[in-house]
């Protein structure tokens, strides 16, 4: 399993100690969680801070984008370094185009769902696409409960991508633990998003490598 901390959950008074500990650690990707306060009710971190960010950390950098209009971003997530650019199917109207301009601007394009979004609106995409992030959750909050019905939306894309012979890598984001995980890696997720659970536990990178361990 690769695992991907989300640093919404991070001490933001101590973001240097935070990254030092973090790039020594397994983790195989930095979550990092942008919001405007418009698509989720609630405002996170902007460019100031993620540059910031990505000059201390080592590891590929996974930008979730809970704002509109994220198309406007491209250049300045680019020059952030980042490896995704994920952006939300309900944030987008043109996902085709927004996608190929993510990927000609160097970047891996991934697209999210929110819980109440079916997967079937993926199969136009599903192909041009390296990553789609299920969330488990509501979009906008860290530590908020997992929704059981993400289980069957993973099977409903694993059997997606086996059908159109699509490369994405599965992620999900909300609510991630011991106990969902398993239930997740059974499911036919490839990457978990974990906050709470990895920056709130008593050992944050022996918590990540009980999360890797899960197949
Ligand atoms: C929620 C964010 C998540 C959040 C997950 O809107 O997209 O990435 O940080 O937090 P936990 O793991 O605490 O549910
Ligand atoms: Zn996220």
């Amino acid at each position: 399993m690769l695992v991907a901390p989300s640093l919404l959950a991070a001490d933001f008074g101590n973001l240097e100690r935070e990254m030092q500990w973090f790039n020594q650690s397994r983790a195989d990707q930095l979550h990092l969680d942008v919001m405007d306060g418009v698509f989720v009710p609630n405002i996170s971190f902007g460019f100031p801070v993620l540059k910031h960010v990505a000059r201390l950390c080592q590891k590929p950098l996974d930008v979730h984008l809970m704002i509109v209009e994220p198309q406007k971003f491209i250049a300045q997530v680019r020059d952030l370094g980042a490896y995704y650019m994920n952006i939300h199917f309900e944030a987008v109207t043109h996902h085709h185009r927004v996608v190929q301009q993510i990927r000609e601007a160097g970047m891996h394009p991934a697209i999210t769902l929110c819980p109440s979004t079916p997967v079937c609106l993926l199969r136009d995409i599903i192909c041009d696409v390296d990553m789609v992030l299920l969330m488990s959750v509501n979009p906008g909050f860290g530590g908020q409960k997992f929704i059981p019905h993400t289980l069957k939306k993973v099977r409903e894309l694993r059997a997606l991508i086996q059908e159109t012979g699509s490369q994405a890598q599965i992620e999900i984001d909300g609510g991630v633990n011991m106990e969902t995980g398993r239930q997740l890696a059974e499911a036919g997720a490839d990457i978990l998003v974990a906050g709470s659970f990895v920056f709130g536990a008593q050992n944050p990178s022996q918590t990540i490598d009980a999360l890797k361990a899960l197949s």
